[in-house]
C-alpha cells in the first residue's frame, strides 16, 4: 500500500508493518515517506529531499527523502537511495509511512503498586503537589508480591513499546527501604539496563523525626545494597518539598553513589527555584530533570556544561504547574531532553508522542526541537550514543509513524501514529 497525498488525513493502517517482521536474515526497509535519523548531515549526506539550514535542529534531523534502510542482524547496515538498495533477502514497504528512531524514554518509575487517581483528581480542582502523595505508593508498593510487580511492570513496558520507546530509564524510589528498593531495581533491571536508584526520594514516614538517619542509612547500607543492580543513582533535590532533600543531603547520596560507582543524575527545581540545578552541574550529573523554575544563573550553569535539561512537561500538564522555559534553555545552548516520567503521583502516561505533543504547544519547541530532545538529547542524558540515531552499524530501533511526516506527531496529538518497528 501506498500512502498518497493525505490532504487532512494519514494512511490506513492496512498494511502496516508489524513489530518482529524486522526479525531473520537481511530486510530492505522500503517505501519509506520521509527518514528521520537525527544524525545530522551525516544522515542526509548524498540523499534527495532537502534538510534544514546548517546547524539548526531541522539539519540535525537528517531527513532523507526516497530513502531505504538495510538491516540485518537487528544492526543497520546500509542506508541510500531505495533505487540503490543492495540485493536482499527480503524487502518490508512501510507504504509512504515516517519512519525515525525509536524515543529514548529517559526518565520513569515504572515499578510500583497502587492507584493515586484521587490524588490527580484532587489537583484539577485546585490541591498542590508536593510530594506527600509518594507515601501511598510506597505503601502499596511493599504491601505487593514480585509477581504483582512484574506483572504491573510488564503491562507498561508494553505501552510504552507500542508507542515507539524503545529504551526506558527506570528509577526504583517506592520502596525506601532495602529490601524493597532491592526488589524494585531487581525487577527493572528484568526489563532494562538503564535501572537508577533512587532511595532519595522522599523521607519515609518511619524515619520523619530523624532525617539524617535516612541520608545515612540511603548513602550507606541501602546504597551497597542497591549498587550491584543500578547504572544510576538520583536524588529527589527539592527544598520546597517537606518530604524530599536540600542540597546538603542530596550531596551526600549523590557523592557516596559516585563513590560505589554509580552516576549521578538529579530531580531538580521542579516546585521551585532552588539548588538541585547548580548541584547537578557541580557534581557532573549526566541530566538534572524537570527544570520547571530556573533562573538565570541555572540556565547559564546548564549551558557551560555536559549536564543535560530533562523537560517532562507531562508533569505539568498532570499537576496544572507552569511549564518549563524550554526556549530559554535552548537559546542558551544547552543540551535538552524529553521524557514522560510517567509515575503513579505527577504523571501517569507512557507516551512519547504525547510528551512531544506537549512541548511543541506549550513549550514552544519546534517539532525539529522536540523529536531531537526525545531521541538522541534523551540518549545523551544517558550518556549513549548507540540509540535515538539511525546510523549505519546502530541497533535498529526504528519507529513508524502511521503518517507521512514527522510533523503529525504533535499535529495530531492524542492519535496513536507510533508503532515499533524493531526485531
Ligand atoms: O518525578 N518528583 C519526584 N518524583 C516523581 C513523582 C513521584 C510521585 O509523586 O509518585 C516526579 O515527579
Ligand atoms: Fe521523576
Amino acid at each position: 500500500m501506498s500512502l498518497g497525498p493525505t490532504g487532512s488525513g494519514g494512511p490506513s493502517t492496512a498494511g502496516a508493518p508489524v513489530e518482529g517482521e524486522l526479525a531473520g536474515g537481511a530486510v530492505l526497509v522500503d517505501d519509506i515517506g520521509e527518514l528521520v535519523t537525527c544524525a545530522g548531515a551525516e544522515g542526509s549526506a548524498g540523499a534527495e529531499g532537502s534538510t534544514g539550514p546548517e546547524g539548526s535542529a531541522e539539519e540535525a534531523l537528517g531527513i532523507r527523502h526516497g530513502a531505504a534502510v538495510v538491516i540485518d542482524g537487528g544492526v543497520v547496515r546500509w542506508i541510500g537511495p531505495s533505487g540503490q538498495a543492495p540485493a536482499v533477502d527480503r524487502r518490508v514497504s512501510v507504504g509512504g509511512r515516517a519512519v525515525i528512531p525509536a524515543f529514548v524514554d529517559s526518565h520513569t518509575h515504572l515499578v510500583f503498586a497502587g492507584d493515586r487517581s484521587a490524588e490527580f483528581a484532587a489537583r484539577m480542582t485546585g490541591e498542590r503537589y508536593d510530594g506527600g502523595g509518594i507515601a501511598t505508593t510506597v505503601g502499596a508498593t511493599r504491601c505487593a508480591t514480585d509477581d504483582e510487580l512484574r506483572t504491573l511492570l510488564a503491562a507498561r513496558v508494553a505501552e510504552l513499546r507500542a508507542q515507539g520507546s524503545a529504551t526506558v530509564e527506570i528509577k526504583s524510589g517506592y520502596g525506601l527501604d532495602i529490601a524493597t528498593e532491592t526488589r524494585l531495581l531487581a525487577l527493572a533491571r528484568e526489563v532494562t539496563d538503564e535501572t537508577t536508584f533512587l532511595g532519595g526520594h522522599v523521607v519515609p514516614a518511619e524515619f520523619r523525626s530523624d532525617r539524617a538517619a535516612y541520608v545515612d542509612l540511603v548513602a550507606g547500607a541501602m546504597l551497597a545494597a542497591c549498587a550491584p543492580l543500578a547504572r544510576w543513582i538520583d536524588v529527589f533535590c527539592e527544598p520546597a518539598s517537606p518530604h524530599a532533600f536540600d542540597a546538603d543531603e542530596a550531596r551526600v547520596i549523590l557523592e557516596a553513589g559516585v563513590r560505589a560507582g554509580l552516576l549521578p543524575r538529579v530531580h531538580g527545581n521542579q516546585l521551585s527555584h532552588g539548588p538541585g540545578v547548580r548541584l547537578a552541574v557541580d557534581l557532573g550529573a549526566a541530566s538534572v530533570d524537570h527544570c520547571t523554575f530556573l533562573d538565570d544563573a541555572d540556565v547559564a550553569a546548564l549551558a557551560g556544561s555536559d549536564t543535560v535539561a530533562t523537560l517532562l512537561p507531562g508533569v505539568e500538564f498532570s499537576t496544572r504547574m507552569p511549564y518549563p522555559d524550554a526556549r530559554r534553555l535552548l537559546d542558551s545552548g544547552a543540551t535538552v531532553a524529553l521524557a514522560t516520567d510517567c509515575n503513579p503521583g505527577t504523571c501517569f502516561t507512557s507516551s512519547m508522542p504525547f510528551v512531544i505533543a506537549l512541548a511543541v504547544r506549550e513549550l514552544r519547541m519546534s517539532p525539529a526541537e522536540a523529536l531531537l530532545a526525545a531521541t538522541v538529547g534523551a540518549a545523551t542524558s544517558l550518556r549513549r550514543s548507540d540509540i535515538g540515531r539511525i546510523s549505519v552499524g546502530l541497533p535498529a530501533r526504528l519507529t513508524v509513524l502511521d503518517a507521512p511526516s514527522h510533523l503529525h506527531l504533535a499535529y495530531r496529538p492524542g492519535v496513536p501514529l507510533a508503532a515499533p518497528l524493531w526485531g
